[in-house]
């Protein structure tokens, strides 16, 4: 999953409904399914008379979809939360609502710290929001925190945020079950569930139909979808591998993408179907988080550094052009300098093509939390942390130059922000590529030569077929 993403993401292009209705402003923190949330509650909102705009001061209600991964993404959010306190002093009527993982986290607490805050709801809890939006309206304060094992939103066709209209969030499951002792995202999720995939079939099909061309399958551990239902005396079953194989048959030319696969489930089936279909992307995220073996014992991960390159073994076998990609944490509890230089002799043997690195943050009630402690010194988690970056960025450009003279299939996906002259679009392994536009638009595919790279991009131009 794309967890750079620390830019707000806002409803930049649209006011949808009549202009008497309630405009509601909508800003979106942390990962792709959260972006993907926020899509749903457009939709909810509409579907029961609000309209969505892109401008705050329009707006009379904010809502602010939050992330809880790290102590940071926090700081920034209650940053925010002040900010429309002040905003709030010259427009009283305006409603303040914290949604998803810090709702799910902090609770009530919000309610009690924040006075701006009138409203707090949690993942599993965004059907709810009208009702709570309709009593802040008159003055009560709201609160739905409950997790769900059944909410999966299935029925609901999420509001794309997508400007452009190439490229789609489809959530497969919800939740986490895995536990791993650092992260918080089990406790602001819920438990794992996967969504029913006809379902998942039937939307995948509505945004070919309104233009779609390339979808993003997301969890937070795609590959362990399961689904199972009842055909006369048969058991039907469908496991990740199926479920990308009939969104893959959806449309030839849909490009399919997903995100995160975790090693330890990530099989040779998956791969074998990757291998079978050209429109499944050549790309996997599979994040390593440490190239240490006590210390993925420490995070809880349930595998070990052997298990981790045999998988990147198997991927290489099976998909030679697949781009790997990879998260990892610098600084987790108790690391020492021989942990640190076993991450980047890992990194240096796998030769990831990108990857986003993070010092450890500590979460109140995690594993870690409770039974480790967080005992490395930031000004080494720091010092580590440069490192990491570092070797990764000799590992990027390597990754990039080995592309140049090579052609390339490019899904546009939309203007280049330097030059109205130019596209930009992805390669299947997921690399960004700048070109001039030619004759082209936006949502098609052209093949491209790569002809150079920046530190953030490959330059290219169209070539015929
Ligand atoms: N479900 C995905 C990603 C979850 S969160 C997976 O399992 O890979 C995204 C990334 O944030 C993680 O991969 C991890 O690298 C990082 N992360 C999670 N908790 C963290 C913490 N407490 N401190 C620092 N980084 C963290
Ligand atoms: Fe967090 Fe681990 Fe679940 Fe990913 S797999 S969301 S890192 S608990
Ligand atoms: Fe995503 Fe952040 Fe929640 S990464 S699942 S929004 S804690």
């Amino acid at each position: 999953m794309d967890f750079n993403a620390d830019d707000a993401n806002i409803f930049e292009n649209m006011v949808t409904g009549g202009a008497d209705r309630a405009k509601v402003y909508i800003e979106t923190y942390g990962c792709q399914m959260n972006v993907n949330d926020s899509e749903v509650v457009a939709s909810i909102l509409i579907a029961n008379g609000y309209a969505i705009t892109s401008k705050l001061d329009e707006a009379d209600a904010i809502l602010i979809n939050t992330c809880a991964i790290r102590e940071n993404a926090e700081t920034r959010v209650f940053g925010r939360i002040d900010l429309f306190g002040q905003y709030k002093k010259g427009k009283p009527s305006v409603i303040v609502g914290v949604l998803g993982c810090m709702a799910e986290r902090l609770k009530d607490r919000l309610l009690e710290e924040k006075k701006v805050v009138d409203l707090v709801v949690g993942p599993d809890a965004y059907r709810e929001l009208p009702v709570l939006l309709r009593a802040a309206e008159e003055g009560q304060k709201g609160i739905n925190v409950l997790l769900s094992r059944e909410e999966t939103y299935a029925d609901i066709s999420p509001l794309r945020l997508d400007k452009n209209g190439v490229s789609a969030f489809v959530s497969i499951m919800r939740g986490c079950n895995n536990m791993c002792s650092y992260c918080v995202v089990p406790y602001t999720r819920g438990p794992e569930r996967s969504r029913d995939p006809h379902s998942i079939v039937r939307e995948v099909q509505e945004l070919v139909s309104a233009g779609y061309r390339e979808v993003t399958l997301l969890g937070q551990n795609v590959n362990s979808y399961y689904w199972e239902e009842q055909k006369g005396l048969l058991k039907h079953k469908v496991n990740f591998s199926d479920l990308l194989e009939m969104v893959a048959l959806v449309d030839p030319r849909l490009r399919v993408r997903f995100s995160t696969s975790h090693p330890k489930d990530l099989t040779d089936e998956v791969l074998y179907t990757m291998a079978m279909y050209e429109n499944i992307s050549n790309h996997i995220h599979l994040p390593v988080q440490s190239g240490s073996t006590r210390i993925l014992q420490l995070m809880n991960r349930k595998y070990t550094r052997e298990d981790y390159l045999n998988r990147i073994n198997a991927i290489r076998r099976i998909l030679p052009d697949c781009a790997i990609s990879t998260d990892i944490i610098t600084g987790f509890c108790t690391e020492t300098e021989v942990d640190h230089d076993m991450t980047l002799s890992l990194m240096s043997e796998v030769g990831f093509d990108f990857a986003f690195m993070f010092k450890y943050s500590e979460r109140p009630n995690t594993k870690a939390a409770r039974h480790l402690s967080d005992d490395v010194p930031d000004e080494v988690k720091t010092r580590r942390l440069t490192g990491i970056i570092e070797l990764q960025g000799k590992l990027s450009q390597q990754s990039k130059e080995a592309d140049i003279g090579k052609r390339f299939e490019v899904l546009i996906e939309g203007e280049s922000k330097k030059s109205r002259d130019e596209f930009y679009g992805r390669t299947s392994q997921n690399k960004v590529v700048v070109f001039p536009r030619g004759s082209h638009s936006i949502g098609e595919y052209v093949y491209i030569v790569v002809t150079g790279c920046t530190p953030a991009t490959l330059i290219g131009k169209i070539v015929k077929e």
